[in-house]
């Protein structure tokens, strides 16, 4: 009988973080290094493709050496490889998803090309009880998204942004304001020191009468909003942080409460993850929200909740206990690559 890889090692490479992570099938992490990109794109205020990709180059492989040596272990003990195959910025893609195709080829082991959607919507499972199927918010710098995850692949979106992610609206009103990327956790420090009720912010769709909107999320009207405000007022930057903090969550919470209104019974689990989960704030909201609404809530740790090599190679153990033997090396980077019900799935 064919038994799943006990060891696999996960990288990361879609966007400005390089992570390698080795964890085993019990989820126990290993080794976890991650090299942000921070610096090199601080000038930019955002990330240019190119010069990431080439930043992903420079560091991967002494990255894989820094995780192997973490853990205490050699190639030898790695019984699959993992990489982020899409959807994100393709150049990063094919770094990691090169580097991870060499060592699987080398030491003739399975190779998986993750979904790095389907890798964050997987990673609350790891070391916790959390069945399928759950209610998901999905919500990072590049996607905002409500999705029931039945299985390891097998994900049905209800609903996604129309515009803007909702990290990427903190992303751009921090930028407003002059403050470093990321603008999430610069948004939400200044947010602590500030007044929520002094502004006003839109909730866009919240009271959109169109039942096609109800599951959708926009953030654009929101952005601009907050562009008005700070151009009238900067000396209330806090409270502007503040009040911006609270318009996402109360965006978050209309839309799952449209959700609740249409999941199935047996969903009683309501999931968090993604970059903007990391977000003190939000996941305190979610939180009550989801006990107000007798769901059992839960997030991953803060740092598991941003881009990391964990939630790839926690993938890869998930569809290996699925039953999946691995990808072929011909399987080709994908820049776009959205999330599917398994019978749709012809990926
Ligand atoms: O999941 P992630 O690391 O990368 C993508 O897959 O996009 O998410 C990054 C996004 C950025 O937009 C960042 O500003 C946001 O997550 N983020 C936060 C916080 N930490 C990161 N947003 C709000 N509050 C935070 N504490
Ligand atoms: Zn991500």
């Amino acid at each position: 009988m064919r038994t799943s890889p006990s060891l696999i090692l996960g990288i990361e490479t879609s966007c400005d973080e390089t992570a390698v992570a080795l964890v085993d099938d019990q989820g126990q992490v290993l080794a976890h290094v991650l090299r942000t990109q921070i610096q090199e794109h601080a000038l930019t205020g955002g990330v240019v493709p190119e010069v990431a990709a080439r930043a992903h180059l420079q560091i991967l492989p002494q990255l894989v050496r820094q995780a192997l040596t973490e853990a205490q272990v050699s190639l030898d003990h790695v019984e699959a490889f993992a990489a982020t195959a899409g959807p994100g910025l393709i150049g990063g893609v094919m770094v990691g998803t090169m580097m991870a195709k060499a060592m699987a080829a080398a030491r003739r082991k399975p190779y998986y090309a993750i979904n790095h959607l389907a890798a964050h919507a997987l990673m609350p499972r790891m070391g916790a009880d959390l069945p399928f199927p759950y209610l998901l918010l999905l919500t990072s710098g590049g996607h905002c998204m409500l999705v029931i995850v039945h299985g390891p692949e097998d994900f049905q979106v209800l609903g996604e942004t129309m515009d803007d992610a909702a990290g990427e609206c903190f992303d751009k009103c921090a930028r407003m304001m002059g403050l470093p990327y990321p603008g999430g956790p610069a948004l939400e420090a200044l947010a602590r020191e500030g007044d929520p009720t002094h502004f006003s912010l839109p909730r866009p769709l919240m009271h959109s009468k169109d039942p096609d909107h109800a599951l959708k999320f926009s953030f654009s009207g929101l952005k601009t909003a907050f562009r008005e405000q700070w151009q009238k007022h900067p000396d209330h930057q806090a409270d502007l942080a503040a009040a911006f903090q609270q318009a996402v969550a109360a965006i978050f919470i209309s839309r799952l409460k449209n959700a609740c209104a249409v999941i199935p019974p047996q969903v009683r689990h309501l999931v968090v993850s993604g970059g903007v989960a990391s977000n003190a704030f939000i996941r305190q909201n979610l939180e009550a929200f989801a006990q107000e609404k007798q769901l059992t809530f839960l997030a991953p740790a803060p740092w598991l909740c941003t881009d990391n090599g964990v939630m790839i190679a926690w993938a890869a153990h998930e569809r290996a206990r699925a039953g999946a033997l691995g990808d072929s090396l011909a399987f080709a980077p994908r820049p776009r690559w959205p999330l599917q019900r398994r019978d749709h799935d012809n990926g």
